[in-house]
């Protein structure tokens, strides 16, 4: 075992998703619980995980590492967000107030609001100002537990706004403990300039802003909607983006169903985000491929959406994580534990089944193969919650208590 640098010990339980790569199907929610466990990190890494007394065998007496207590605390893996519009200026708490009174979501958007008005408070801003609003968004993440995170861009549309948010994604993950994966979302919506012309406007962004975003992003993002693009676009925009080496991901059947489901397919995409009216078709077509689930259910509760098949896909097989959708417009939440507890409380997933939707599934969506476990060789993110049932994480309502965040190895 290579040399010690952290040891975790005597905690109440430790939770790790079972094997390795994504869990689907009988596997999904399969967890090791150890009770009770110490962690023993080395460097960056997790060395082992254990009974107390098996850790403490394997670590040559004299050794000197730094000890945290974890007495009466449960320990999670660090949670990964896989679906994140971290880059953005403004906020949209006027609209929020409108939809109160009545207003929906789609006729904000069809009126020139919506996405639309961020991408004005966007474009308005700095490259400085852009960091730093996705430096603050990654603290309010880390603060909830998220230590790997995907970040879109797609309040820009145009070339200038779009490179600059891609570039303050990157500046700020290097500045932040979390670990951030940018995502290209240049086909978010046409922008004003460009009115109702979809295909002219895709066209704009595979010539002038696809070349250069493909070198600051690891994934290209559609918004298959009415009101944004239809299948001929976002086909012809995801397969130049895939002949960019970026991977696929597509945000759709959010309102409506209108053929995402087989071209994510057909295209070999990592994932389709949203599904709230995914039929059944749609959910077994899924569920049989290699296409990841991702299901945003903060979304659903802030715009007051019907919920996303999530037990149909669980029971046919999907690959199904989750995440925040962290945005302005359509979910102003950060927070993974509380997209767990809606999860349990609204999907109808397990505690076990929500844990490993934030873990080891979100970190298969971003490509991370070292993420989301507690176990030998993986990044040594560890959460420690101040009580000691794991379950807590999703039980406590908006209450997340960390009694300790370990990243990378080091303790925050
Ligand atoms: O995932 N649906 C499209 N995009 C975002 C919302 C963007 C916004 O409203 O600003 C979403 O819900
Ligand atoms: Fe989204």
């Amino acid at each position: 075992m290579a040399e010690i640098s952290l040891l975790v010990h005597d905690l109440s339980v430790a939770v790790t998703p079972i094997g390795t790569g994504p869990l689907r199907g009988r596997d999904f929610g399969g967890l090791h619980v150890f009770s009770p466990a110490s962690i023993a990190v080395a460097g960056d890494r997790i060395a082992w995980i254990g009974p107390p007394e098996e850790v403490l065998r394997r670590i040559p007496s004299g050794a000197d590492y730094e000890s945290v207590d974890g007495r009466g605390k449960a320990a999670l893996p660090g949670l990964v967000d896989c679906h994140t519009h971290a880059a953005f200026l403004g906020d949209r708490a006027g609209e929020f107030e409108l939809r109160a009174s009545g207003a929906t979501y789609e006729e904000i958007h069809a009126s020139g609001g919506g996405i639309r008005s961020t991408v004005a408070a966007t474009r308005a801003g700095s490259e400085e100002d852009l960091r730093s609003s996705v430096e603050r968004h990654l603290g309010w993440m880390l603060e909830h537990g998220t230590m790997s995170a995907e970040a879109k861009s797609g309040y820009g549309l145009d070339r200038e706004t779009e490179l600059k948010s891609l570039r303050a994604i990157r500046d700020a993950g290097r500045r932040s403990p979390v670990d951030v994966y940018p995502t290209f979302l240049g086909a978010h919506t046409v922008p004003p300039e460009f009115g109702s012309a979809q295909e002219e406007y895709v066209e704009f962004v595979i010539l002038e802003v696809l070349p250069e975003a493909a070198s600051l992003a690891r994934f290209a993002d559609v918004f298959l909607e009415r009101g944004s693009f239809e299948v001929p676009e976002a086909r012809r925009y995801l397969e130049a983006c895939r002949a960019h080496g970026l991977a696929l991901r597509l945000h759709a059947d959010q309102f409506s169903e209108r053929g995402a489901i087989p071209l994510a397919v057909e295209l070999g995409a990592r994932s389709v985000d949203h599904l709230e009216a995914t039929g059944e078709e749609g959910a077994r077509l899924l569920a049989k491929s290699d296409v990841a689930a991702v299901l945003l259910p903060a979304c659903a509760l802030f715009l007051d959406l019907p919920l996303p098949p999530a037990r149909l896909l669980a029971e046919e097989g999907a690959i199904i994580a989750l995440a925040t959708d962290f945005n302005p417009g359509s979910s102003f939440c950060e927070s993974l534990p509380l997209v767990m507890n809606l999860a349990c409380t609204r999907l109808g997933l397990s505690p076990a089944e929500a844990l490993c939707a934030c873990t080891a599934n979100a970190a298969h969506v971003l490509g991370l193969e070292d993420a989301g476990r507690l176990a030998p060789g993986y990044r040594a993110d560890v959460l420690l919650l101040d009580a000691p049932d794991w379950r807590h994480v999703a039980y406590h309502l908006g209450g997340d208590r960390f009694a300790a965040k370990i990243k990378s190895g080091r303790a925050l």
